[in-house]
């Protein structure tokens, strides 16, 4: 399994957290990982300043915003998380 959480505090919701999240849910659908992907919410992950904090599997992700979402879906998820 694989868990995927997004930030929802105060600072990444203003960035795009919701439509972040949104994305990856898509996707999870899409590519039918519901068995495989969690998706989940968690507040203050302390990287106010680096877009929408993300961690996969407790690992933090690279500046996500909502425009770089999918591309981060495809290589941390699908790519290097082997679920494909
Ligand atoms: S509000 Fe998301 S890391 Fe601080």
């Amino acid at each position: 399994m694989v868990v995927i959480t997004v930030c929802v505090g105060s600072s990444c919701y203003i960035k795009g957290a919701h439509a972040v999240a949104e994305c990856f849910q898509a996707l999870i659908s899409l590519h039918k990982l519901d068995a495989r992907v969690e998706l989940k919410g968690t507040f203050c992950l302390d990287r106010c300043k680096d877009g929408v904090a993300v961690t996969v599997n407790g690992q933090s992700l690279a500046r996500v915003t909502p425009e770089t979402a999918k591309e981060a879906f495809e290589k941390h998820i699908l790519t290097e998380g082997g679920v494909k």
